[in-house]
This record gives structure tokens, sequence and C-alpha cells, in this order.
């Protein structure tokens, strides 16, 4: 979503992995970025400036010197007009003129003329990526700012078995929207819940709830997205950890009482997004319940307020976010729950407005606050009521 809009300008060098950058243009594009390419004469070797044309839709600035003037001047007003710089692949080669400021073609001129954010993506031979010199000017690059994709392990083209394999597509798409994202919570230390929890009866049967854990995890992603140190203490969910998210997986109420309580007072803001089960079976079997009587009652004991806790104990300047699921009387409930569980913001959502809640990928809520005042927010995507959530809670902070 971050990626609308957006020009990415994207240098191809000359390596094998030059032919995953035409992925990667496709993608960008998909995303729905303008993606303008820039390659080194090289990377022609490798794959054709047809190909980069045919996906992005402009024509390729190849870097062939032959002193056409506006190219010259498309090179330079490309620099300006980049929304972020990417190298994919970055070779060893470009990687030393880009950490020694050298600038000798069409690639690393552009680079030094750019004021947009820089990121690079690795990928050559093993003993050129762990050589002390590349090692080195990679950490120039890291420490002046420019984000870099670990390139992954695995077997080579060149038939050795190490690091130096260009990151996936996706791995680089985070990392442009990472860098095309303002990093406003960085700093802060975030512990998001997710998910449903599940009370074990006995070996294989529980009580759970409809909850897909997609809200908590919009909430975690953006977070991390914007810079945050996250924590995801998730109920089991069918989705998979947001990236750069330490995640912590847990079952019951109880569990999940432990692992938020032990990490509370390191947090700067908690959102429980978690549908965390009231009861639990009062007694849990050890040995499969086997079938007797028509009828059967089943007694329940209550579970912990997980929030209701971290409100008693919350520390001064920490941020406490509960949500609440309501059928009926939904901002009368919901402010009570705010108030009793000593919350400074709670998103209430209604189970009765359509394309809301559970499983969606859209949620309507209205966002009550500390002070008696709330907000609406109309039906929109779940990352997007991610970011307004963390907006309101950045402005409370
Ligand atoms: N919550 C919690 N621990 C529980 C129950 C709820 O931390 N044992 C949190 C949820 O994560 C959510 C908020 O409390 O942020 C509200 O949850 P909800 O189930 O709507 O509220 P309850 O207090 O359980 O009220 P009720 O079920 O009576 O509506």
């Amino acid at each position: 979503m971050g990626l609308t809009g957006k020009t990415v300008v994207l240098c191809v060098t000359g390596g094998i992995a030059a032919y995953k950058a035409a992925d990667l243009t496709s993608k960008l594009r998909g995303a729905g970025a303008e993606v303008r390419v820039l390659m080194t004469a090289s990377a022609t070797e490798f794959i054709t400036p047809v190909t980069f044309e045919t996906l992005s839709g402009f024509r390729a600035i190849v870097d062939t010197f032959d002193r056409d003037f506006a190219w010259e001047v498309e090179h330079i007003s490309l620099a300006k007009a980049a929304d972020v710089f990417v190298i994919a692949p970055a070779t060893a080669n470009v990687i030393a003129k880009a950490a020694h400021g050298i600038a000798d073609d069409m690639v690393t001129t552009t680079l030094l003329a750019t004021g947009a954010p820089v990121v690079v993506a690795p990928a050559m031979n093993t003993g050129m990526y762990d050589n002390p010199v590349t090692q080195q000017n990679l950490a120039t690059l890291r420490a002046r700012g420019v984000l870099l994709v670990e390139p992954a392990a695995g077997r080579l083209a060149c038939g050795d078995t190490g690091r130096g394999k260009l990151a996936d597509t996706a791995e680089i798409m985070h990392v442009i929207e990472r860098a095309l994202t303002r990093q406003d919570l960085a700093g802060r230390r975030v512990l998001v819940t997710a998910g449903p929890t599940q009370e074990a009866l006995d070996p294989v049967r529980f009580l759970s709830n409809h909850s897909s854990g997609k809200m908590g995890y919009a909430v975690a992603a953006r977070a991390a997205l914007r810079g945050a140190e996250v924590t995801l203490v998730s109920g089991p969910t069918a989705l998979s950890a947001p990236r750069d998210v330490a995640f912590v997986p847990v079952a019951s109420a109880r569990d999940m009482y432990d692992a938020v309580l032990s990490r509370a007072d390191a947090q700067d803001i908690i959102v429980k997004a978690a549908a965390v089960g009231d009861y639990r079976p009062a007694e849990e079997h050890s040995e499969k319940i086997k079938k007797a009587a028509d009828d059967m009652t089943l007694p329940l004991t209550r579970n912990p307020d997980i929030l209701a806790a971290l409100g008693g104990r919350k520390k001064p300047g920490q941020l406490l976010c509960g949500f609440a699921m309501e059928t009926r009387d939904l901002i009368q409930n919901a402010q009570d729950k705010l108030r009793r569980k000593n919350c400074d913001m709670l998103v209430a959502n209604s189970l009765r407005d359509a394309g809301a809640g559970f499983q969606h990928d859209t949620n309507a809520a209205t966002l009550l606050f500390a002070d008696g005042s709330r907000e609406t927010a109309p039906l929109m995507r779940k990352e997007e009521l991610a970011d307004l959530i963390l907006d309101r809670l950045l402005e409370l902070a």
C-alpha cells in the first residue's frame, strides 16, 4: 500500500541475479509504483533493456556514455524524482564505488545526486561477499543510512554454497516499503496481542472463538514498518508472523497473560487486539472424554483479564489500547470497558456492521479516548485502521 504512486529508481548492475530484477520491476509496478530502470553496461550482458522497458513502461537508461544530452539531463531529473533509490542486484563493484563516492557511470552519478533513501540488495559470490573489504564497504553504507537487504545463503550460480544470493523479491519489496515509510515510531516499544485463545478441555478438544488475528497482525506489521520494536503475542491463527517482529505464540488465556505481563513493563505502547476467552473448562482432562449420557454440562471457570491487569499496573507514560467487540449498545459498553480497564484508548467494533469484525480484511470502528472524546473510522482496510490507531496513540504519547 505504501508503494502506490511512488517513483522507484531501480538500478540493475551486472551479476547473474540481474534477471531477478525483472520480477522486482513487475511486482513494484503491480503494487502501484512507477519504476524507472537504470542499467550498467555490464548488466546488459545478462539481461536486455527491452525486458525492463516492457515491464516498466519506460525507457531503460543504459550506461552507454553516448553523450546524449537528453539522457544526461534525464538521469539527474530521475535522481530528483526518486522517492526511493534501489540497487538490485548490487555487485561488489557498485557497493565499493557507492561507499567511496566514486561516480563514473550513470548508476553511480545518479546515486550521488539523489537525496532519496537508498536500498541496496547485494548479490555476489560468497568469497567476494565475505571479503573484509566488501563487509567494510557495506558497513560504511549502513552507517550512512543506506538500507541493506541481506543476501540469502544457498547454492550460488558459480557452484559455491554460502551467503550471496540476492534476497527474494518479497524481502526487497518489504525493505523498499520501509524506506518509503516515515519512521515515526522509531525508538518505541510496542506489544500487540492478536488472535483467539484456545482453552483445552481434553487432549483433543478446546473452546475458542472466530478471531482471525488479522487486525492485531496488521497493527504489529504497521508498527514495525514505522520503526517500532514490536512484540506480537498471538493465539493460534492461520497467518504467518509479520516481518521484523518478535513473535511469541501462545494458546490459552493464561499463557497469554504470562507472556504479556512478563513483558509489559518494558513497553511504551500495548495494543490488546486479541479475543481472549473469558472462561475455560474448570478441569482439563488428561484423557479424551468419552461420551456417556445424552446431556452433558461443562463447568467453566473465569480466566484472568489481561487488559484489566495491565490497566491496574500501568506505568507513567505507558499507553494502553483495548478492543471491544460488541453485538449491541456498542458505545455504552465500550465506554464502560475503557474506564473499567484503565485504557487510554479503546477500539470498538460492532459485529453487526457489514465488512467489519472477525475474518474480514476490512474493519469499521469507533475510537474512544480516556477524555471522553471519540472518533468514527469508516470501513477501511485493516492496515489503514492499524495506521490510524497508531497515529492516535502517537498523538497521546
Ligand atoms: N481482554 C483481556 N483479557 C480477558 C478478556 C478480555 O485482556 N480475559 C481484553 C481484550 O483483549 C480486549 C478487551 O479486553 O482488548 C475487551 O474484550 P471483550 O471480550 O470485549 O471484553 P470483556 O471484558 O471480556 O467483556 P464482555 O465479554 O463481558 O463483553
